[in-house]
């Protein structure tokens, strides 16, 4: 079955089962400064898996789109990317595990409405309990319900998913998959810990029963609702339903590794697999407004392409090579990521800016690792790690490669302190800088950010207090902003918004943060959403007139203008539906 079969399948199976089908979220986060990208289905949906009222209902299904980098190292192998597809159904306090687990099984095995795994190639996994939760017989009581054999279904303490230190939690049930020609048979225990461990058989589903909460690491009692939080790895579930025993063989990845056959001179499996997922990951970041940089998302783009330039180089790719390979891997998604395809030629520019900004600086800085290597003894310091990335724009974990495979070991802690003050002092000068008003990109971006929070009090004011925001889009030419509203606002609601914004603007209003107890920011009525996703000390940004009037008050991660004065003219472009309940502007500062 093709992926974009996949995609279908699962997605007409739920909506058949009354699940709203709602759009992927962007790969940056719109609202959480807490996290860089969206690393798992669930995290758009964290306030509404901890109480608040989704405006689709209780049942949703989607494919998000996901990026994590903390395996890294891993990708080469059969599974790990960087970048995938997550295939998930919610309940939001609507139905529990019953219904959760029915489905799940029958959407793998069926054969008329699912994918027809054959139910003897399944392994089952369930928490075994702990201090925080009992061991989920109640999982296991459903699973034998629909013909599990009890033998196949194994007892794991690490059953257990939550999005970090803090959020709803809960024990989880994930389904294997035996991909071994022959077939494996039963397994005792040990058996299949070790056909996982050698990729015999591979995870291709994971229920989570999200009933519980976690704050600071630590379970601190049930949620008022039990919620269904599915995850189900397209690629590796096209990896399943193709036959093949790595996700790279896929028709997800094949075109991209077949461009990258044919430009190379040297083989090297694990390289390819490299070049092809970071390549494709840099592809979908650069396509949600991410742009190669030293801090935050751009750092994480920047290493990847560079590590990209790296085993290219090893592949004996010529120099544009990746370009072609960018090209392969945004085809692809026609049809299913438009803005991806749209934004192909963009895309392919960055990547060889990027390449070809790297490529003017690693050779001396390969020059320059060899003599570090040669003063010292069997550990790089921090600063040789640092110089090589502020001066050859090595990104720390490729010179810790480089290093690994000479049987070096790099200072990593030193390197971060010196980072740390790089960026303090790096931020300095752009404080400065912008005290002359509105020059670069960052300025017009925080420019509009500012404009964000007026937007939201001004339609406050005008809507009532029931407007809250659903979303927020910032690029240099626009912001984009979803609230909660049910019905169209009329042109002349919007131009009584526009004049209270333009009104802060013309004040010269000051834009000013405090720190304060998130418990002291509510009391004291600050408006935001998302709470739960914010830490206990939140930053409140405050905007206010010369006479003391109080235009806006917000939670907010920043950055902002300082003074509102040099920010432009604020105009409302368009207003427009965005899903049930949720209304969206477009606006610009001119
Ligand atoms: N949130 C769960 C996961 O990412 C489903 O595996």
């Amino acid at each position: 079955m093709v992926s974009n079969d996949i995609r279908t399948t699962f997605l007409n199976f739920f909506e058949k089962r009354g699940h709203a089908i709602v759009p992927s979220a962007p790969l940056v986060p719109e609202n959480d400064p807490s996290v860089l990208f969206t690393t798992a289905g669930m995290q758009p949906l964290v306030p509404y898996l901890l109480g608040e009222s989704h405006p689709s209902g209780t049942r949703i299904a989607n494919v998000q789109k996901c990026v994590r980098t903390g395996d890294i190292e891993e990708v080469g192998d059969k599974t790990h990317d960087t970048f995938f597809e997550m295939l998930g159904n919610w309940s939001l306090g609507d139905y529990f595990k019953e219904d959760g687990i029915t489905w799940s099984y029958g959407l793998l095995t069926s054969k008329e409405e699912g994918f027809g795994l054959d139910p003897k190639r399944l392994y089952i996994t369930v928490f075994s309990g702990n201090t925080d939760a009992p061991r989920d017989e109640e999982a296991v009581a459903v699973w034998k319900k629909l013909g599990v054999p009890e033998h196949r279904i194994y007892y794991l303490e690490d059953n257990w998913w939550s999005p970090g230190e803090s959020g709803p939690c809960g024990p989880d049930s994930e389904m294997f998959y035996d991909i071994t020609p022959e077939g494996l048979g039963d397994l005792t225990h040990e058996e299949f810990i070790a056909a996982d461990d050698t990729q015999q058989v591979v995870e291709i589903w994971n229920d989570v029963f999200m009933e519980y909460e976690k704050k600071d690491g630590k379970v601190i009692g049930k949620l008022a609702q039990k919620n269904v939080d599915t995850g189900a790895g397209l690629e590796r579930l096209a990896m399943v339903l193709q036959g093949t025993d790595n996700i790279f063989d896929t028709d997800l990845f094949a075109p991209i590794m077949d461009v990258i056959r044919g430009k190379m001179t040297k083989d090297n499996k694990r390289a390819m697999r490299i070049v092809s997922d970071h390549i494709r990951t840099a592809v979908f970041l650069l396509a949600d407004g991410v742009r190669p940089g030293n801090t935050d998302q751009g750092y994480i783009l920047r290493r990847l392409l560079r590590r990209a330039v790296r085993y290219a180089d090893m592949l004996g790719m010529d120099a544009d090579g990746l370009s072609a390979v960018a090209e392969a891997a945004a085809i692809g998604y026609e049809n299913v990521y438009q803005n991806v395809v749209e934004q192909k030629n963009m895309i392919v520019e960055e990547i060889r800016k990027e390449e070809e900004k790297f490529r003017s600086t690693l050779e001396q800085g390969m020059k320059e690792f060899e003599k570090i290597l040669a003063r010292s003894e069997k550990e790089i310091s921090g600063n040789d790690a640092f110089v090589l990335f502020s001066t050859y724009g090595f990104p720390f974990d490729m010179t810790s490669e480089l290093a690994e495979e000479r049987g070096f070991l790099v200072d990593k802690k030193e390197f971060e302190k010196e980072m740390d003050e790089h960026r303090a002092s790096s931020r300095t000068a752009s404080e400065g800088k912008f005290k002359g008003g509105l020059a670069g990109t960052s300025e017009k971006t925080m420019a509009l950010h500012t404009a964000t929070h007026l937007l939201l009090a001004g339609l406050r004011n005008e809507l009532g207090e029931d407007v809250h925001q659903a979303g927020s889009n910032i690029t240099e030419e626009r912001l984009r902003f979803d609230f909660t509203y049910p019905e169209k606002v009329e042109r002349d609601i919007l131009d009584r918004v526009e004049s209270f914004v333009n009104g802060a603007i013309t004040q010269d209003a000051t834009v000013r943060m405090e720190e304060m107890g998130k418990g002291e920011a509510k009391a004291a009525g600050v408006e935001g959403s998302f709470w739960e996703k914010y830490p206990d000390t939140v930053r409140v940004y405050t905007i206010e007139g010369k006479e003391g009037a109080v235009y806006s008050r917000e939670l907010c991660g920043g950055p902002h203008v300082e003074h509102t004065g040099d920010m432009g003219t604020f105009r409302i472009k368009k207003e427009e539906s965005s899903s049930a309940g949720v209304r969206r502007i477009k606006a610009v500062l001119g």
